[in-house]
């Protein structure tokens, strides 16, 4: 598949990630049903797994899979916290919207990363 196709995967992937955790938040603090939010946290799941194959897509056209360069390990380390975030807002570790901006900033960081490629 050609680069375009992951790298619209990629952004397919970060909307889907960042909506469901939205929506998991909102239907949290308004104590609303389970089953809302067992679809949110599902989505989340589904919109993790596209942005890491994509990710690894977009290293493949770019030829990096042979020797990742360190700005794509940030960036799965980065992945690895934001799919913890849901874990982390259920056994109430801080509160949502505490949470939900540490996700924003650390994916404005992932997407610095990938623009900038920094390090
Ligand atoms: C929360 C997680 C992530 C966010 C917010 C994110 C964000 C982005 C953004 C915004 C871009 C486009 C940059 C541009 O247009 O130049 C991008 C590109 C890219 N991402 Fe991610 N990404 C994430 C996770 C990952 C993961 C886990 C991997 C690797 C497995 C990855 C690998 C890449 C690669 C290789 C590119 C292409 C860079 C280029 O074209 O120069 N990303 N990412």
């Amino acid at each position: 598949m050609p680069y375009e196709f992951y790298k619209i995967l990629h952004f397919t992937g970060l909307i889907l990630t960042f909506t469901s955790l939205s929506g998991y938040i909102f239907y949290l603090v308004q104590n609303k049903s389970n089953e809302k939010k067992k679809l949110f946290s599902i989505l989340h799941g589904i919109g993790l797994l596209i942005l890491l194959v994509s990710g690894f897509g977009l290293a493949a056209r770019l030829g990096l899979v042979s020797q990742l360069p360190l700005w794509v390990y940030i960036k799965i380390a980065i992945w690895l916290l934001v799919g913890g975030s849901i874990a982390l807002i259920k056994r109430q570790v801080m509160g949502p919207m505490a949470l939900y901006l540490i996700v924003v900033a650390l994916s404005i960081l992932a997407a610095i990363t990938a623009v900038t490629k920094f390090v």
